[in-house]
Formats: C-alpha cells, sequence, structure tokens
C-alpha cells in the first residue's frame, strides 16, 4: 500500500486529524488537514473533534495542542522537533526575571516550552502579539516579553511601549539580512517585501508588510501585485506558490531554512499513526497553568 493510502485508512481508523504548519515539507502539507500559522493551529486543536492529533510541526506546537486539548492523544513524528529560540529562556530563568520585576505582566511568545508558559500571565503569537498587547495589557505598568527580541522591539515600536526583553531570538529568521532584501529588490523591483516579524528590525523596516506566516498567505491572496520577495523560512513557499499558481515567489534568503521544520516526513507520519508515537505528555499542574495563557490569548484574538 502506497504511504499516503495507509496514512488516510489509519487516520480513520484512529479517529485522528493532521494538522501541519506552514514549514513543513510539501508532502507532508499534501497529507495534513489542516496547515496553517502557530495561531491557526491552536485554534484548529482546540476545536477538533478528532481524538487523536498528529502534529507535525515543531515540539513546542504539540505542547500547545496538549495543553487546549488535554484529553486527546497527541502525537508528534519526529520527537526531536525541537526550537531554538524556545530553548533559550527555561522556567527557572523566567522565574529569576519576574523576581527582578515584581510589578510588570508576562508576556510570552507561544515559541516557547510549557513549563514557560505555566509562568506567564499571556501568550501570543505573532498573528496576535499587538492585538493581545493593546486589548489585554492596555493597564500593565510594565509588561515582560520572552524570548523574541526582535518579535518584540517590533512590538514595541507598534503599540509604543516599552517591554523588558529576553534577548532570544530565531536563529533561522536571524539569519536574513537587510543585503539579502536589497539584492532581491534589486532583482525584482516590482515585488512586494512580505517578512516576518522575528526577522531584524533591519529587515521589518525594509519590508511592505509584516505578517505572520498565515498573515502572508491571507495578504497574497487579497493583493492584485503578483510578484512577493517572502521574508521567512522557505517551507512557506510550497503553500504560497500552490494557492497562488499565477503568482510569483521569490525568497529574501534561500539559506532560511529551518532543519527542525524538516524533520517530518510521511513514512513518519504513518508510523507516528500505526504505533501510535511519540506521545506529548505534560504534568497536569503544567497543564492547567499553560492553559490559563493560552486562553487569554484566544480570547484577544
Ligand atoms: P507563525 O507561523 O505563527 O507566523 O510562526 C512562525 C514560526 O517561526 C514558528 O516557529
Ligand atoms: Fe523555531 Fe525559528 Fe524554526 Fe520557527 S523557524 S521553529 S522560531 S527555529
Amino acid at each position: 500500500m502506497r504511504v499516503e493510502e495507509e496514512i488516510k485508512k489509519l487516520k480513520k481508523e484512529r479517529n485522528a486529524v493532521i494538522l501541519a504548519h506552514n514549514y513543513q515539507l510539501p508532502e507532508v502539507q499534501d497529507i495534513a488537514d489542516f496547515v496553517g500559522d502557530s495561531l491557526g493551529l491552536s485554534m484548529e486543536a482546540s476545536k477538533t473533534d478528532a481524538q487523536v492529533i498528529v502534529f507535525c510541526g515543531v515540539f513546542f506546537m504539540a505542547e500547545t495542542a496538549k495543553i487546549l486539548s488535554p484529553q486527546k492523544v497527541v502525537l508528534i513524528p519526529e520527537q526531536e522537533a525541537g526550537c531554538p529560540m524556545a530553548d533559550m529562556i527555561t522556567a527557572s530563568q523566567l522565574i529569576d526575571l519576574k523576581k527582578r520585576h515584581p510589578e510588570a505582566t508576562t508576556l510570552c511568545y507561544v515559541n516557547t516550552k510549557a513549563e514557560v508558559k505555566a509562568e506567564c500571565d499571556f501568550c501570543c503569537t505573532s498573528a496576535n502579539a499587538t492585538q493581545v498587547v493593546e486589548k489585554g495589557l492596555s493597564s500593565a505598568p510594565a509588561i515582560i516579553f520572552v524570548p523574541d527580541q526582535y518579535l518584540a522591539s517590533y512590538v514595541a515600536q507598534q503599540t509604543k511601549r516599552e517591554f523588558i526583553i529576553w534577548p532570544g531570538y530565531c536563529p533561522v529568521h536571524a539569519a536574513i539580512r537587510e543585503e539579502d532584501v536589497e539584492r532581491a529588490r534589486e532583482l525584482h523591483p516590482q515585488a512586494e517585501v512580505l517578512a516576518h516579524p522575528e526577522c531584524r528590525p533591519e529587515v521589518t523596516d525594509l519590508a511592505d508588510q509584516v505578517l505572520s506566516t498565515e498573515g502572508m498567505c491571507r495578504y497574497v491572496k487579497s493583493s492584485p501585485g503578483d510578484e512577493f520577495i517572502i521574508g521567512t523560512e522557505v517551507g512557506i513557499l510550497y503553500r504560497l506558490q500552490k494557492e497562488n499558481p499565477t503568482k510569483h515567489f521569490y525568497p529574501a534568503s534561500e539559506e532560511a531554512i529551518c532543519p527542525d521544520m524538516k524533520k517530518i516526513n510521511q513514512e513518519k507520519v504513518a508510523v507516528a499513526l500505526r504505533e501510535m508515537k511519540y506521545e506529548v505528555q505534560l504534568p497536569p499542574s503544567i497543564i492547567q497553568k499553560a492553559a490559563l495563557s493560552i486562553e487569554r490569548m484566544l480570547q484577544f484574538s
């Protein structure tokens, strides 16, 4: 039996849904029931009727699905698919930071481990960070923002608020340089530049639009333009091209590849469903505490 057919059959038998992030390999996006950004995937995880969620993304995303659906079985087909940015802050480092700023409300990017979310008041994704600050944190005397310093400075600029910033960053987005965008612009002068807020400020300053990955997909569909320079992980170009076959997409940097996002393939999805592995397990106390910050985020999304 072909692997795709086996996945289809097992999915039915297990009452499973396959969720995939926009950076996943084309072969994984093609078998997913839903492809999206971190916000869309968390929303989908919170409302699915399926008993089993096969999460094709990185570990913090699968943990978020488990936090939102603790009664469901959440599987990640590759245990080693982590996020170096999420590893840049631990719960004990955050506890120390909070002790130094007892007046501050804590806001964590969704790219954090569950135990870090459990120490935070609010969570946010790149799609709703500005909204969460404007609506949820309007009266906070001070805000701690962890762990992405570039997303933090972008949101600070948008909301005209000052944050206590943790110096984390995404190595994939930080590798996209101003010169890369300028070079791409010289080659494609008609193209609009879309950049992810995980990029350096020098890059977001050059962009025509600063958007989450799903924001990019939506923007491209509704834009009259037909050429776009994409400042994020290159995996998203597959979906953009598939949904907009007549438009043209150029990566700001061809080197913007997240190795962790490429660790899952169809074969591993089939194994995950066949052997029901690897199940995401979290202590109930962490689930309970982390759920509060995520639910507060969903309220403002
Ligand atoms: P979004 O898809 O939420 O924009 O996030 C990008 C990212 O880097 C996830 O790891
Ligand atoms: Fe983490 Fe960056 Fe990879 Fe996203 S692209 S999973 S933030 S390392």
